[in-house]
């Protein structure tokens, strides 16, 4: 993650199919398809060509904002406490329960938008305001109608135990979740009508214990899910652990994991998803990015767009993962592209500029491809293109 590979002059060719078939030095790029014709040629010099972007981690589906809270918290009260007394998570809840399947759809376009303006091109993007079968499906499925509406990549992840619905004790909860919301969605996933990548449970005291979260995501991971979850946040949980053990691709957050937990998750290959945003406007320590990484473990970054963390931006949460985090600028790229890609289990298509892969670019107007991380918000005006599977999304 250190040394990243720059090609001075390059060029990239991209074919009808969408996938990149040949990238590296101009003249040699120049030789090799001497009298082809192309169908649309980008001149980018004096510019730098970066892989898309890849956001590991979102909730980007809800209706209602929390800008209330936004002011209770600047004047003290913590995450749990707003939670507690029925706001957080239940507030949003609330508001998406009795939204429309089309205005939300609507938002999530437009937030999609936004993200593809920052230059994401593959995100993932999870359920959990609903709590109940009923909106947890509609949130699936304005996640899937996203997905055959707009260019962006989504991986789809299904996320009904993000916190304990009012009324009802962990255990039903978890009942509910493993013996009828999930066989629902196996019953969609079949028929075609849905499609959902990943599994997720908010592993945290006062939320889901380590026991119903393994169950969770053990009936998850035995339909196929990915398993992608939120550990360790706000109390060691020992869900890097728990990860390590059921085979996890990612766990998020990880702000309070513990020496052995990062040694565990290195030994499994279960990347951490780290959320800058999230350690910044709640104020806690920021994840340890560092140890994680001398460990050897696959570090990956997200925005956590929500509700609590209004921020669509990967330039920005790169910046903040070097300034917060001591991440370098090539680390914090390669975990925004590659290691985000690994999570997200496509690191074998996305995340690259790499022949084969998908031809999915960021190109920006400076002569050098830090300035994407150097320059904190406006970059409107330092990205030039976006261009998903060769195809120009944004200029
Ligand atoms: O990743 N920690 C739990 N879930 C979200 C916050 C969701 C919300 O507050 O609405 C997170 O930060
Ligand atoms: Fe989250």
């Amino acid at each position: 993650m250190q040394t990243l590979a720059v090609v001075e002059n390059g060029s990239v060719v991209i074919g009808h199919d969408g996938l990149i078939k040949a990238v590296g030095s101009a003249e040699i790029i120049e030789s090799q398809f001497k009298g082809a014709t192309f169908d649309n040629v980008l001149d980018a010099s004096g510019m730098c060509v970066l892989p898309g972007l890849v956001d590991a981690h979102t909730h980007p589906v809800w209706a209602g904002d929390r800008v209330h809270e936004f002011a209770m918290k600047l004047a003290g009260a913590t995450y749990m406490e707003v939670h507690e007394a029925g706001g957080g998570i239940h507030f949003t809840v609330a508001h998406t329960r009795s939204a429309t399947q089309q205005h939300l759809l609507a938002a999530l376009q437009s937030r999609l938008e936004r993200m593809m303006r920052a230059g994401t091109t593959l995100v993932e993007c999870k359920s959990g305001y609903g709590l109940e079968m009923d909106t947890e499906l509609k949130m699936l499925r304005v996640i899937h109608a996203a997905r055959q509406s707009l260019p962006i990549e989504i991986s789809a992840t299904y996320c009904g135990a993000h916190a304990v619905p009012k009324g009802k004790t962990m255990e039903e909860a978890t009942q509910d979740i493993v013996a009828v919301q999930l066989p629902k969605i196996k019953e969609l996933m079949a028929s075609g009508d849905l499609q959902v990548d990943n599994i997720d449970v908010f592993c945290e005291k006062g939320v889901f214990d380590l026991n119903s979260t393994r169950c969770i995501l053990q009936a998850g991971k035995d339909m196929g899910l990915n398993i992608n979850f939120h550990g360790d946040e706000l109390h060691p949980m020992n869900s890097a652990h728990l990860g390590a053990e059921l085979g996890a691709l990612a766990i998020s957050h990880l702000e309070e994991v513990t020496d052995d937990g990062i040694a565990a998750m290195a030994n499994a290959k279960t990347s951490a998803v780290l959320l800058p945003t999230t350690a910044y406007i709640l104020k806690l320590s920021p994840p340890r990015a560092r140890d994680m990484l001398d460990a050897g473990v696959i570090v990956a970054l997200g925005s956590d767009f929500n509700p609590n963390a209004y921020c669509c931006s990967m330039p920005m949460v790169m910046h903040l993962a070097c300034v917060m985090m001591k991440m370098s600028m090539p680390e914090a790229l390669a975990a925004s592209t590659i290691n985000a890609a690994y999570a997200l289990n496509r690191s074998q298509t996305h995340g690259s500029l790499e022949t084969g892969k998908q031809g999915d670019l960021v190109i920006i107007n400076a002569p050098r491809w830090e300035h994407l991380v150097y320059q904190f918000g406006g970059h409107q005006e330092l990205i030039r293109y976006v261009i998903i599977k060769g195809e120009i999304v944004y200029e």
